[in-house]
């Protein structure tokens, strides 16, 4: 214990009570959280949420080492964000092998010295392609695709205007740029409108919404905020992460879910969704991605993604723009699995997309809730403080292509007898989503 600080404050009881400092001794709050984390462990549901050990692929079924008995347990799961399995694709693979023998395990330069191999050229060619624009440029990651984009756009004098739920790379690409602005009402355009009405004009603007909203799998209205953007003199910013591959007829995304084709002047996206591996992207106008190859620090000060990725990646968006087949049975698991917890009674935050998430309430119900789905022998995600609001913890099934009829019904009817326990089935969609800002430290 620090001499300075003799009586620390009581260790609070969840993660969200960590959201503000505690004391002057920066490592008095690591200890303190440690002790939190004892007596979560201690309970046993805890583990049973985050503490699990893959002992094979990422898959409908999975196997992990159960924290309780340290001896392996079978899941369904409903915690992977491949919608389309296409990371265990025999195309994926065997691309991903070639490259490993010719390039080896990584290509460890930045970009713009060394980094950038011939698999990484053809990637973002194949991905520039795929959303029809002129260039794409590739970061390590979508999280840092989105603080590279944001930060390298974006000026203090400037103004960039973001739905309050947007994923948390965007809040924090948002924040660090130091530009105005701030968050708009969830899905409201009329709410951004006058957000930019808060403008003096002094800088550019940027609207930014997530396509698909990663937490509540609710779907942005692209028309209205396009008009507003128009209307205000902004740029229209869209991470695509959960809507490439995913959404619209050819599964280009929000934009041709909508019928807009190239409306999005910046879209973002990651490779660690529908792709099935790792790595964000930037797609748009030469300019504008030659600009952001000099100026997003996430992509300069940063080795490149490795070759063996990069020809995984590349194959699996030719995969998704060839078949068809995974994008149709991930739809119609999709609505199997929201029909049947509908029909039982359960009410997720939004439909039509395979993020179906229902609202539990504080982090103590989300461990409980968590663990006796986890005991039914099914993982989904427990979703709690920062991803979301404090006391509006969700459960999250990601539905895939690969599940079966079988196991989307059984999560269906087991969700729906643990939500009936707990008192969780919802009172609806809207008057749910009006919570609080998702991923925004607060
Ligand atoms: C909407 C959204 N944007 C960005 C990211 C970050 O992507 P990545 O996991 O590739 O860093 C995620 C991932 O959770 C996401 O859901």
């Amino acid at each position: 214990m620090s001499a300075t600080h003799p009586d620390p404050a009581p260790v609070p009881a969840s993660i969200s009570g960590f959201r503000r400092g505690r004391s002057g001794d920066l490592l008095d709050r690591c200890r303190a959280f440690s002790a939190m984390l004892d007596v979560l462990r201690a309970e046993g549901d805890f583990p049973t949420q985050y503490q699990l050990e893959l002992l094979g692929p990422l898959d409908h079924e999975i196997v992990v080492r159960d924290p309780l008995t340290s001896r392996p347990k079978k899941l369904v799961c409903f915690d992977s964000n491949s919608y389309l399995g296409l990371h265990l694709h025999p195309r994926v693979t065997a691309a991903a092998h070639r490259a490993l023998d010719e390039a080896g395990a990584g290509t460890p330069s930045a970009p713009l010295l060394s980094g950038t191999s011939r698999w990484l050229r053809a990637l973002e060619d194949v991905v520039a392609a795929f959303h029809g624009r002129e260039a794409a440029l590739v970061f390590p990651s979508g999280y840092a695709a989105n603080i590279g984009i944001l930060t390298g756009l974006l000026r203090p004098e400037d103004f960039a205007v973001r739905d309050r739920h947007v994923h948390a790379s965007l809040h924090d690409g948002c924040r660090f740029s130091g530009a105005r602005g701030g968050v708009f009402a969830h899905r409201d355009p009329a709410s951004a409108a006058r957000s930019f009405a808060r403008d003096d004009g002094r800088g550019g603007k940027l609207l930014v919404t997530d396509g698909v909203f990663s937490m509540h799998g609710s779907v942005a209205p692209l028309p209205g905020l396009a008009a507003v953007a128009k209307g205000a003199g902004a740029l229209l910013m869209v991470d695509e992460a959960h809507a490439t591959g995913v959404v619209g007829p050819t599964g280009r995304g929000s934009e041709e879910l909508f019928g807009l084709p190239g409306r999005i002047d910046v879209l973002m996206g990651t490779f660690s969704k529908a792709a099935g591996a790792a790595g964000g992207y930037v797609a748009g106008p030469r300019d504008l991605v030659d600009y952001l190859r000099f100026f997003a620090r996430s992509a300069v000060f940063t080795a490149s993604l490795p070759a063996p990725v990069a020809a995984a990646v590349a194959e699996a968006f030719r995969l998704m723009d060839e078949d068809p087949a995974p994008r149709e049975r991930l739809r119609e698991n999709a609505r199997r699995f929201t029909t049947s917890l509908e029909a039982l009674g359960v009410s997720p935050l939004a439909t039509g997309t395979p993020i179906v998430a229902v609202r539990v309430g504080p982090q103590a119900t989300l461990l409980r809730a968590g663990r006796e789905l986890y005991d039914a022998g099914i993982r989904c995600g427990s979703v709690s403080y920062p991803a979301v609001a404090a006391d509006s913890c969700l459960l999250r099934f990601t539905v895939n292509a690969r599940h079966t009829d079988d196991e989307l019904d059984r999560a269906a009817e087991t969700l729906a007898q643990v939500a009936g326990r707990h008192g969780f089935l919802g009172p609806g969609p809207a008057a749910q989503l009006d919570g609080g800002a998702a991923g925004e430290p607060s």
